[in-house]
């Protein structure tokens, strides 16, 4: 049997791994992003002695390595796409358990559906992954996935939704702005550590600046100023 690979080669492989299965992905699901989210994990990790380093770097690479979105909404196809991977790479079952459990419970769904996370590393990969929905990036990526949706920007006639269950939750159509108002304008009070709640106020700040803007342009009220 070929000796068991090191903890720096477990992680640089499924790197490499996550890095060719979703180079160019368009929807806002792209490697960059997991790149963000490792490395975010990674030092919000550094900053919560309790939080194992391989486990969370495993768990932010592999996250979203088969999202429910984009799999018929099946829920599982992660968790065993992780399996399958780790096991290829003779990782402990033990980890690979852990691993598995974060990817089922990191998820958003729905603002009235709580999503706690069980371990101190998936609550750094949750942190680490709902940070990148917040700030600039956030805003980008919310549009990047409502255009590639083939949602309006904005419909004012049409009221965010406070969604109770996961159900619903999926099945929203709603323009891009109201996800907004259904989701990011909430993560910064659902976030968990310390270092995360630090990192999310400039970037809290930033969708509030983004919205007031895009209101004051899409109702013309900069117009009024001529
Ligand atoms: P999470 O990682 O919290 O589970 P998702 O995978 O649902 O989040 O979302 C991935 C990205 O797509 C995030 O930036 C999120 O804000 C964005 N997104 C998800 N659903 C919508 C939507 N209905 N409209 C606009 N952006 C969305
Ligand atoms: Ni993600």
């Amino acid at each position: 049997m070929p000796a068991a690979l090191s903890t720096e080669q477990i992680i640089s492989r499924t790197a490499d791994f996550v890095r060719d299965k979703f180079l160019g992905e368009g929807s806002g699901h792209d490697w960059e992003h997991i790149r963000r989210v490792w490395h975010t994990s990674r030092a919000l990790a550094a900053t919560l002695p309790a939080a194992d380093p391989l486990v969370t770097e495993l768990a932010a690479l592999l996250h979203d390595v088969a999202d429910w979105k984009f799999h018929a909404g099946d829920e599982e196809a992660g968790p065993r796409a992780a399996r399958t991977w780790l096991l290829g790479l003779r990782v402990d079952e033990a980890i690979i358990r852990r691993v598995e459990t974060i990817i089922r419970e990191i998820s958003f769904k729905g603002l009235g559906v709580p999503t706690p996370m069980s371990t101190p590393e998936g609550e750094v990969v949750q942190d680490a992954d709902r940070l990148d929905a917040i700030g600039a990036i956030g805003v980008a990526r919310a549009f990047a996935y409502g255009g590639h949706k083939g949602r309006p920007l904005h419909d004012p006639a049409i009221a965010p939704v406070v969604h109770d269950s996961f159900e619903s939750y999926k099945k929203n159509t709603a323009p891009t702005l109201n996800h907004f108002y259904e989701k990011l304008l909430h993560l910064r009070e659902r976030l968990h550590t310390p270092a995360a709640r630090q990192l999310a106020q400039e970037r809290h700040q930033f969708l509030e600046t983004f919205l007031t803007q895009f209101l004051r342009e899409w109702e013309g009220a900069d117009l009024a100023e001529l």
